[in-house]
């Protein structure tokens, strides 16, 4: 079989592999996804690895190191307890575990990340051209090429991702696209489904619990990324017309070509900033942010929330969906949830997780009687790693809901 056919072959999920990542070829098949080679398939098993082994095995002995040694130490030194995250991980950051267990975190992040950027660029030309193909077949992607991204993402390579999402090499270059599909899955062994889309799935399952029986017709998608998780709601609602709103083009031809490969015809990928996207007057039933806003500004985090009121219809939903906020945990968990914050280049995490996202839903426009935190989670599909809760990257997600009254409900 030569290696190509190998590829291509659907992949039988191992049954078990405990506490290890998937393998790569686990991953859902396409016809834009980046091929791998024997070796780079070993890279990526042993970096992936690593990373599920220091959040699953190692970090056990971080935790003991901070109740036997790094609170005792700062107990004494402060003449009282650490009053807050800050104080305490000054303390962990003295101690020679948390420094291995860090450093090791950090080091193998970065190099899953090159192993991401080396993987697609060896075969970046024929990507672009399987990618060029593939959205030849559709009108599905409107791309802007005088846009300014804010600044935050073109400064800023989130997670260590080499590039960062808006790096565009010009010629139609979908590097970024295919270099954050094997990121993800290897950043996250596989937990979040063979596509990627467990939090897409978690935002179906939640509104099938809150909002039963409802349809909406139209869907906007802020910062879709490459539209995994947007396609697993266009593939629930598939009578509706889904439209993701992205600023890295490089990002959306990948994306769009994705989505045309597995054959899911109602995304329209839209290159623009979400703090004003460029849709006019047009109004969506639900409008969502998955994932996005720990990678904004808080500045710009508000004007996100501006825009899903200003696109929102009367009787519509917008679900923005993140990671938990760790304010109200032990200090040990909340500097373990804010490690990306400080050591993997996510540089609004930790003030993302410090803003009260419904105070600010509010002050976007949003009635205080119709904001609502709540969680939202998806199984996990295809066979699983048994891992133990991976702060900042596991359980259940936080959701904050805005809901816009019907205009006979606001007029008398
Ligand atoms: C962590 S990714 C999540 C992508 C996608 N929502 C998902 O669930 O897979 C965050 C995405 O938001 C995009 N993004 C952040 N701020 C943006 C902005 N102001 N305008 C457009 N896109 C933005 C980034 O470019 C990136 O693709």
């Amino acid at each position: 079989m030569s290696a190509a056919a190998e590829h291509l072959t659907p992949p039988s999920p191992p049954a078990d592999t405990g506490w290890l990542p998937l393998p790569m070829n686990t991953m859902e098949q396409h016809a834009a996804l980046p091929t791998l080679t024997h070796d780079e398939r070993v890279r990526f098993q042993v970096a992936a690895g690593m990373n599920t082994f220091l959040a699953q095995r190692l970090l056990p002995a971080v935790q003991r190191a901070a109740s036997e040694r790094v609170e005792p130490a700062l107990n004494a030194e402060l003449g009282r307890p650490p009053a807050d995250r800050h104080e305490y991980r000054r303390g962990l950051e003295r101690d020679p575990t948390w420094q291995t267990w860090s450093r090791l975190r950090r080091s193998n992040m970065e190099m899953v990340q090159q192993a991401c950027r080396l993987t697609t660029l060896r075969q970046l030309p024929t990507l672009v051209e399987t990618c060029r193909a593939l959205n030849a077949g559709h009108d599905r992607l409107t791309l802007e090429p005088s846009l300014q991204p804010p600044g935050y993402l073109a400064r800023l390579h989130s997670h260590l991702m080499p590039g960062g999402y808006v790096t565009d090499l010009g010629s139609d270059d979908v590097a970024a696209g295919a270099t954050y599909e094997l990121g993800v899955y290897a950043v996250l062994g596989g937990k979040s489904g063979p596509a990627s889309d467990r939090a897409g799935r978690a935002t179906v399952a939640w509104l099938q619990e809150h909002r039963p029986g409802w349809r909406p017709k139209r869907i906007l998608d802020l910062g879709c990324g490459i539209g995994a998780n947007t396609a697993a709601i266009a593939r629930a609602f598939p009578e509706a017309e889904v439209v993701g709103v992205e600023a890295g083009a490089a990002m959306l031809r990948y994306g769009a070509a994705r989505a045309a490969a597995l054959g899911i015809e109602n995304i329209r990928f839209v290159q623009g900033d979400v703090e004003q996207p460029p849709l006019g007057e047009e109004k969506f039933d639900l409008v969502v942010s998955l994932m996005v806003l720990h990678e904004t500004s808080r500045a710009a985090l508000g004007r996100i929330f501006e825009s899903s009121q200003r696109h929102l219809a009367p009787g519509g939903l917008t679900f923005h969906l993140e990671q938990p906020p760790y304010r109200d945990k032990p200090l040990i968990e909340q500097c373990l949830r804010d490690w990306d914050g400080r050591y993997n280049n996510e540089a609004f995490w930790s003030s993302m997780h410090e803003t009260d996202l419904a105070e600010a839903l509010r002050r976007a426009g949003f009635a205080p009687g119709h904001v609502h935190e709540t969680e939202a989670n998806a199984p996990q599909v295809g066979a699983t790693p048994k891992t133990q809760e991976d702060y900042g990257r596991g359980g259940a997600w936080y959701v904050v809901v805005g809901e816009k009254p019907r205009l006979e409900e606001v007029r008398p």
